[in-house]
């Protein structure tokens, strides 16, 4: 029986076109399900739309058009987007569907008839906006402090979900399953949350304020509030899936943005707990894409980029690949088309599509096109870098670190690169034909493996690297496909021109600020300290993501700085406030002394050290050059 793997993407709000947040899950939704399908899992998919609430009642009544047949067309515009991207989904929700609704009213009932719903008067600062209310005490100059729009007083009687009474079952389930929420700390920004008193959820809304939602089944003068209504869509899926479909209950994986996580990881399971379900197993928060500015690419700020216009421009796979590649899970990322182009010079015309050229050409000049059949030698050390690459991909992709398992795959890719350079075959083609025919097999044969690694990253394309290999571009493969073999012998390639084309900046774009030269060295070796290298070694050097940072009160030089090295959060206070901005910082990768003795700046613990080099007035942080995971060894 293959393992089921039921994930989830959240369901996007039909108020808004669709932009790159939305599509930033949708893809590594996809790609995470592709590569499941690929390992041979029973995957089931689930993506949709958030159809109910103020925002899309008001939306629609702007554009004067009814809600229903506002959201009938913007709910296809987002399967219009999935098209284009190649999204997989099995399954699309909208919350509007009869389906969903009947499931929203079986679990209102089923939660009141035990006792888990009451209605109370409540008088609170209600924001249309956020669809929620807030006490006095979270107000921002008056203004609800997400969106800073203003808010009304507003007393109504309301129905409450007792929220407060599986705060205890829900802080031990978190306790005892540590990856639950992924990654660890976003884990520990809940156990904060939940450690700290947590009040009933107002789930209702009277119809007289909002009438666009489901009907609380007891009482139709109240329309079910929409996260409570939205978040079910989980679950309907699996209660309702399309024909002939089986799913269970609970879901491996729903896959979330940073900003939706006290709804999933706090409303989410003590609702499924009060209905006697499961909570999920995983639950995955990603950070967000940020423009150059830092500034939040979203509707809110009103500063989106709309993933259409770099899926035209450089095509579905491209944004894919860069969206996959450069946003380690988690972290901000920063999205500019100038980082587009050089992620896609780098890696794909570079890389892959350099060797494929290599492949096609040679055989094409040398050996009418034919993959000559060979033997191969035991222990080639290009066949176990395949094997190992495999292995380390398909653990990478179960643990979600989906950039590093395309990095592994692409370091593959440069080996190969490597071995087929070292041997010249179009030099020894002359002389030992039989070599040079051997080396260009090897060279297709790791080109075919790293294909089927890439495959579920670039699902538009690969198909038309399988065909000019000459071998069948169905994407319907399976992990066997994996292993180096003689699956090339014989089969005819075609060259072609470039699958993946090196681009150039466009006009339009800013051009990012020009890298210093690094200063002039100065001092003579003489009289320098001379240092061995175990002395050298015995410094941690490590790479750190940089999760957070605040200034530290007091002074207006020091930052406090949370960064992420691999898995274990640490704080660590420097003086670069002057040169850096909090928002610069965040998702930045750095270099830190791990092992440095843990110091007290302004009663703050610093653990650890950054490097930076100081040119004149200027600071400048030290990173690595391109994306390298957090926690890295410098050696
Ligand atoms: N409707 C709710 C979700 C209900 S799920 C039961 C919702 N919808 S949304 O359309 O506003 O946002 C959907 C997702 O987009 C969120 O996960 C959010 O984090 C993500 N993003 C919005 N802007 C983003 C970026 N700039 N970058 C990455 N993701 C961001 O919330």
């Amino acid at each position: 029986m293959s393992k089921p793997f039921y994930i989830t993407t959240p369901l996007y709000y039909v108020n808004d076109e669709p932009h790159i947040g939305h599509a930033y899950t949708t893809v590594l939704a996809d790609v995470i399900a592709r590569y499941h399908r690929l390992f041979g899992d029973d995957v089931h998919f689930l993506t949709g739309t958030d159809e109910h609430g103020q925002k899309v009642a008001t939306a629609a009544e702007k554009i004067g058009r009814d809600p229903q047949s506002h959201c009938d067309i913007t709910a296809q515009s987002f399967v219009g987007v999935w098209e284009k991207l190649g999204i997989s989904y099995d399954d699309f929700i909208r919350t509007t569907q009869p389906r969903h609704i009947e499931v929203v009213k079986q679990i209102l009932r089923r939660i009141y008839d035990a006792g888990d719903i009451y209605q109370e008067e409540y008088e609170g600062w209600y924001s249309v906006y956020e669809e929620r209310f807030f006490t006095e005490k979270d107000l921002v100059d008056r203004k609800d402090p997400i969106s800073g729009r203003p808010v009304e007083l507003i007393r109504e009687t309301n129905y409450f979900f007792r929220m407060s009474k599986y705060q205890e079952w829900l802080l031990k389930h978190y306790e005892e399953h540590p990856d639950a929420i992924i990654p660890p700390f976003r884990r520990n920004e809940v156990l904060g949350f939940l450690r700290e008193p947590l009040g009933d959820l107002c789930i209702s809304r009277p119809k007289s304020r909002l009438s666009w939602g489901i009907e609380i089944p007891w009482d139709p003068e109240y329309v079910t509030y929409v996260w409570f209504d939205a978040l079910l869509n989980y679950y309907t899926a699996t209660v309702s899936p399309p024909d002939g479909v089986q799913v269970g209950w609970p879901a491996q994986y729903h896959l979330i943005g940073k900003d939706i996580l006290t709804t999933h990881a706090v409303y989410w399971p003590t609702m499924l707990r009060a209905a006697g379900l499961d909570p999920p197993e995983h639950m995955l928060a990603h950070g967000w894409w940020l423009a150059k500015d830092a500034a939040k690419m979203s509707k809110t700020s009103g500063n989106v980029v709309k993933p259409l216009d770099v899926v035209d421009l450089y095509g579905p796979d491209a944004f894919r690949y860069f969206l996959m590649r450069d946003m380690v899970i988690g972290q901000d990322a920063n999205f500019s088309e100038e980082n587009v182009i050089k992620r896609l010079n780098s890696d794909l015309a570079n890389d892959l599509g350099n060797l494929l050229n290599r492949v096609t050409k040679l055989l094409t000049q040398h050996f009418d096109g034919i993959v000559p059949e060979t033997t191969w030698e035991p222990e080639d050390s290009l066949i176990e870098f395949a094997a190992a690459t495999a292995m380390k991909v398909r653990r990478l992709i179960e643990e979600v670190q989906i950039h590093a398992a395309i990095e592994e795959t692409l370091q593959f890719v440069r080996a190969i690169n490597r071995d087929i350079a070292a041997a010249e075959p179009w030099k020894t083609v002359q002389s030992d034909r039989d070599r040079a025919g051997r080396d260009l097999t090897r060279a297709a044969e790791g080109l075919r493996i790293a294909a089927v690694l890439l495959a579920p990253v670039m699902p538009n394309t690969i198909p038309e690297l399988f065909a000019r290999l000459g071998v069948n571009p169905v994407p319907d493969r399976d992990w066997d496909d994996t292993r180096w073999g003689d699956r090339l012998f014989g089969r005819r390639v075609t060259h072609g021109p470039a699958l993946f084309p090196r681009h150039r900046k466009p006009k339009s774009e800013q051009v990012g600020k020009q890298a210093k030269p690094a200063p002039a060295t100065t001092g003579s070796e003489t009289g320098r300290d001379v240092l061995t290298i175990d002395e050298f070694q015995r410094v941690d050097l490590r790479t750190a993501t940089v999760v957070s940072a605040e200034p530290v009160e007091g002074t207006d030089k020091l930052l406090r700085l949370e960064v992420d090295l691999g898995g274990e959060t640490r704080q660590l206070v420097a003086g670069i406030r002057q040169h850096y901005s909090q928002d610069e910082l965040t998702g930045r990768t750095i270099i830190v002394v791990a092992n440095l003795q843990p110091a007290k700046i302004r009663g703050l613990k610093s653990e650890g050290m950054l490097l930076a080099v100081r040119d004149g007035k200027e600071l400048h942080l030290l990173g690595p050059d391109g994306d390298v995971s957090p926690g890295m060894r410098i050696s």
